[in-house]
């Protein structure tokens, strides 16, 4: 499963030329293949939804808010669910740290999206300085069990995301991330009560060129793509890639 995140990026110009460009790279047989899914910002949800009618795409936001009427400038999950969306990408880094979601939000986003039937893709990571001082695991577990605990789930992604790998060019190393994602699937095991064993996808500097290595990797489900995806041609690469060694 391949997921992009357009973050605060596309126009409708871009996104026309982009789409075409992905239609014109891929065909129904790579999309029945791979699951594919775009997050572009809220307002370019419906011309995504327009322009791929066709594709076998999903098209998600990039978060969701957990209340509802007197919250100027929210989206709650119903109007999402209105507007048939597929998946929510919820505890993204740049959105606990710029705009301060703690795990308890992030709880009370994951818990609308749940009741609402919208497949979250929650985001897990270390900063940098955890990663150095080597609290990675215990970060990611903190992280899982303050959203996930007691949960009972059907659909859930996880997406490790290491902070000091978004958007930098540097990656860890592909064996850690499999061992870290193996973690991951024990940890939410035991956090869920039906022992849901989540699909778990990596985020962070993935491209082209390193797409395969982290593919060939055991418990490395797929990824979440920032930068990369904003090419059409470059997201059809990778999502090739991981229909070559899936
Ligand atoms: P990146 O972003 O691929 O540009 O590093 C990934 C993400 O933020 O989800």
């Amino acid at each position: 499963m391949i997921f992009a995140n357009w973050k605060e990026n596309g126009s409708i110009a871009m996104i026309e030329d982009w789409t075409y460009d992905f239609l014109k790279a891929t065909d129904d047989e790579l999309l029945n293949n791979v699951d594919v899914g775009i997050a572009p910002s809220y307002i370019h949800i419906q011309l995504f939804k327009d322009l791929l009618e066709k594709a076998k795409v999903m098209i998600g936001s990039q978060d969701v808010d957990y209340g509802i009427n007197a919250r100027t400038s929210k989206v709650s999950a119903s109007m999402l669910k209105d507007f048939n969306v597929n998946f929510s990408i919820i505890g993204h880094s740049e959105v606990r740290n710029l705009f301060n979601d703690s795990n308890e939000i992030i709880r009370k986003k994951f818990k609308t999206l749940i009741s609402n039937k919208i497949q979250p893709i929650l985001c897990i990571g270390e900063s940098e300085n955890e990663f150095n001082a080597k609290q990675t695991l215990k970060v990611l577990e903190n992280q899982l069990y303050s959203v996930l605990e007691g949960a009972n789930i059907e659909n859930c992604i996880i997406a490790y995301e290491p902070v000091w790998a978004i958007g930098t060019g540097k990656t860890p190393e592909v064996n850690l991330v499999n061992d870290i994602h193996e973690h991951i699937k024990d940890v939410v095991q035991s956090a869920t009560t039906n022992n849901f064993l989540p699909n778990v996808i990596y985020g962070g500097s993935l491209n082209e060129g390193n797409a395969s290595s982290f593919f060939g990797q055991t418990h490395i489900d797929g990824s979440l793509v920032g930068g990369a995806s904003l090419n059409a041609n470059s997201f059809v690469k990778i999502i090739k890639e991981y229909s070559k060694v899936k």
